[in-house]
């Protein structure tokens, strides 16, 4: 009789990359926390070693409320000078480590707090690994005045923005910094480190979600054969 392992759940493999990032956070030091639902794993696995650090830069509200809950203090971005280390998820990872992130409205605060680190730790799950960036809608945090000439911006470019909007109310979304969210779809996004640096100077954007001149140092993907660890 042959056995079968069940193959893992996306949520089991969150758990997993959630757990391997342990071994990056460095003891005695502000570790930088990112956003999202794979961070969520991290934040439960940091529960057991939060005696070893000295606390953590929050890359959100969302995170703030888990790390408080959990015991660890959380500093202000403006209490530190550097991080060694900031881990957060991604939307999409390309095998240069160019991501595209956002998915939880947390961009800004996340480029903010990855600028303050030496090293970006990815902690993605394999569906996340991509050939090419721009098959997940880009989310860009935008001024809500300039929305309007920033989604023609995106339509020049073949691209379809719209405004996103909170489950709740039907409204748009406000993001932790009071500002509104655009996802553009339908962009492929060949050079990313010139896209990047394109959209960010038009007036009105915030932030872009793509995380290409603060790529990730390392990815810790989650797959069906365990935690492979890619460098870039
Ligand atoms: C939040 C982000 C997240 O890192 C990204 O959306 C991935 O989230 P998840 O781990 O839930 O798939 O950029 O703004």
């Amino acid at each position: 009789m042959t056995t079968t392992t069940p193959a893992l759940s996306q949520d089991q493999l969150k758990t997993l990359v959630g757990q391997a990032a342990l071994q990056y956070v460095v003891p005695g030091e502000i570790v930088g926390v990112g956003t999202g639902s794979t961070v969520n794993k991290f934040i439960d696995a940091l529960a057991t070693i939060k005696g070893q650090i000295l606390g953590a830069v929050s890359s959100s509200l969302a995170s703030t409320e888990r790390l408080k809950a959990i015991g660890v203090p959380v500093f202000d971005a403006n209490e530190v000078q550097s991080l060694s280390v900031y881990i957060d998820g991604a939307d999409e990872i390309d095998a240069k480590g160019y991501m595209v992130k956002g998915g939880g409205a947390a961009l800004t605060r996340e480029k903010i707090v990855a600028a303050l680190a030496g090293q970006f730790i990815c902690i993605a799950d394999e569906s996340k690994l991509v050939d090419a960036l721009g098959a997940f809608p880009l989310p860009v945090e935008v001024i809500p005045m300039a929305a309007a000439q920033i989604q023609r911006r995106f339509e020049a470019m073949g691209g379809q923005a719209s405004i996103r909007l909170s489950g709740a109310d039907g409204q748009p979304l406000v993001t932790d910094n009071g500002q509104h969210i655009l996802d553009v779809r339908g962009l492929q996004i060949r050079e990313p480190l010139a896209f990047e640096s394109t959209v960010n100077q038009w007036p009105g954007v915030v932030t872009v979600g793509v995380f290409a001149h603060q790529k990730a140092s390392v990815c810790l993907l989650g797959t069906a054969s365990g935690v492979r660890t890619l460098k870039f």
